[in-house]
């Protein structure tokens, strides 16, 4: 086989995905569950998730996440399932972190939305999955605890088109519910699919397909009116359909329980035989960057201290085309230094392997390449820059000072580690520089992760005073000076050099977009609101 063969085979096994869900939705479980299908567990689950209360799991690391219980960072995990390889990443489940999702999903050719049966959509997490769909990549959406009591299933998929635009088309359908659950019918195939419970569901659930006739005997009603709802769906025209799939208009959607492994299976057999294997990327003269070309990845997160066993920065970037092999000097293009590769690793959680050899959707972590940011192209051979990854428009500013002025270093270096990981914002006055660098947030949240790493990681304890903006737009240096002699608006730098405007009112923003045209006022992406 020639190498640029290889590589198109190898990618073509891949399915890389993120999952993103509300907290508690069941994220962590459905994780683990595909880990146990996946083989990737032995034959048992539970090795992954601690017991006893503490809640944590493959991703949950950081001290924060566990007092909290929720998902600040996210990870990545491969594991082979019937002849693919899976990427699966993880992304925070809360709304305040969805511009780190928005980065996840740029390395990602699909996600699975994981919704709680009995809450559907929630206000709270609606911007998340906006998010997702704004990235217009293929959704698959996972009903999950069917195991307990639930809305009706056309309820959730009524929610799922009312309030994400998404048009539901059901792939699986339950029949039972909460105690009564006893399997779903499988739309591809039409068969019944009936699951037995195993204990704690620790292993996989046996699944039996039972014929339509034996099926009537013996689940009776239940059975009937599950096959009638589904056949009602199919007559208005909900069928599953590859095209708009792909497109991220409609959403295929599998109704289970990951705690019983109910419908895991069909959901990881949908995700192998409905999502896309990595497409050539597109870079920024338009041009693709085909699959058998030279390597070429891109850099979508930056994490520090992920760890306190090893003290580092690693650098994720997706392989998006050739083959990567450990040890290989590549170019990294924003500043056309060459870059060794020794030290690469898959994460597992906290665990870490190290990586031999990498095919286009696949996620290496880099450690130490200190100068590489997130939206950064690293190539060999062939030069190649990929598109940035926009960032989101911040609502939350707050000035950060030292507690400590003999902390002073640690402060500083602490603030531009968070920048560079996305983790918050960094503004800078011109006159004021360093000393009281102003914070700017999507969510406030992200200034509790922001203070309590700088505390924690680089010993810098800081102390932050809200400010009364609460928009921002990007401007130039023309308009910057006089938007500076203005009431209620502040000019302030980023470290790329980006200007952005803060306003304290938006409709002072409206006004002066209307009544001054000629002043730049760009908008950045909306972010949670
Ligand atoms: P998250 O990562 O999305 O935040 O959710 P996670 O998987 O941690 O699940 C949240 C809670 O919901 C957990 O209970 C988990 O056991 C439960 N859960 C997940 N999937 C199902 C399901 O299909 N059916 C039912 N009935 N429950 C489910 P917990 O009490 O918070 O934790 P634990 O002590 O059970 O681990």
């Amino acid at each position: 086989m020639s190498i640029p063969e290889e590589i198109e085979t190898e990618a073509e096994r891949r399915r890389t995905f993120a999952i993103i869900s509300h907290p508690d939705a069941g994220k962590t479980t459905l994780t683990e569950k595909f880990l146990l299908y996946g083989g990737a567990l032995g034959s048992e689950a539970g090795s992954v998730k601690a017991r006893s209360g503490r809640r944590s799991a493959t991703s949950d690391w950081m001290e924060l996440e566990q007092q909290r219980g929720i998902s600040i960072t996210s990870t990545v995990l491969q594991f082979p399932y019937r002849d693919h390889v899976v990427n699966l990443l993880d992304t925070p489940g809360h709304r305040d972190f969805s511009e780190d999702t928005y980065r996840v999903l740029a390395a990602a050719d699909a996600a699975v939305m994981v919704l709680d049966a009995a809450k559907g959509i929630e206000p709270q997490t609606l911007k998340l999955f906006e998010v997702c769909r704004d990235r217009e990549i293929p959704i698959l959406s996972f009903i999950n605890k069917w195991d307990r009591p639930s809305l009706q299933p056309l309820e959730i998929l009524d929610d799922i088109e009312k309030q994400l635009s998404l048009t539901p088309t059901p792939l699986s359908w339950p029949v039972g519910s909460a105690e009564g659950f006893r399997g779903v019918l499988d739309q591809r195939t039409g068969d019944f699919v009936r699951f037995t419970r195993t204990a704690r569901g620790a292993t996989m659930a046996p699944e039996e397909i039972v014929p339509p006739d034996a099926a009537r005997l013996e689940e009776g009603h239940i059975y009937e009116e599950a096959v009638e709802e589904l056949g009602l769906l199919e007559a208005v025209g909900a069928e599953y359909d590859e095209d708009t799939f792909l497109a991220g208009i409609t959403t295929p959607v599998f109704f289970g329980s990951a705690l019983t492994n109910f419908g895991v299976r069909l959901l990881l057999d949908a995700v192998v035989d409905l999502t896309p294997s990595p497409q050539p990327k597109v870079a920024k003269d338009g041009d693709p960057r085909e699959l058998g070309e030279p390597f070429s990845g891109f850099v979508f997160k930056v994490q520090a201290n992920m760890d306190k066993a090893h003290r580092d920065r690693t650098a994720f970037f997706r392989v998006c085309s050739g083959k990567f092999e450990r040890g290989m000097v590549v170019t990294h293009d924003a500043t056309g230094k060459p870059l060794a590769t020794k030290y690469v690793h898959t994460a597992f959680g906290t665990d870490r392997e190290t990586l031999n050899e990498a095919y286009p959707g696949d996620i290496v972590g880099l450690v130490n390449a200190n100068d590489v940011r997130i939206g950064d192209t690293l190539w060999i051979d062939e030069p190649v820059s990929f598109p940035e990854i926009p960032s989101f428009a911040p609502q939350h500013f707050a000035i950060a000072r030292t507690k400590d002025t003999s902390r002073f270093k640690q402060f500083r270096n602490g603030i531009s580690q968070l920048d560079e990981e996305g983790v918050v914002q960094v503004l800078r006055d011109r006159d004021i520089g360093d000393q009281a660098p102003v914070l700017a947030a999507v969510g406030p949240m992200q200034f509790e992760v922001a203070t309590h790493r700088l505390e924690n990681e680089f010993g810098a304890p800081v102390e932050l005073s809200m400010t009364k903006y609460s928009v921002a737009r990007r401007t130039d240096s023309e308009s910057a000076g006089e938007l500076r002699a203005m009431q209620g608006v502040d000019v302030l730098e980023k470290a790329d050099g980006t200007l952005l405007a803060l306003f304290e009112s938006p409709y002072w923003l409206d006004r002066l977009v209307s009544e001054r045209p000629e002043l730049v006022l760009d908008k950045l992406i909306a972010g949670a609101s």
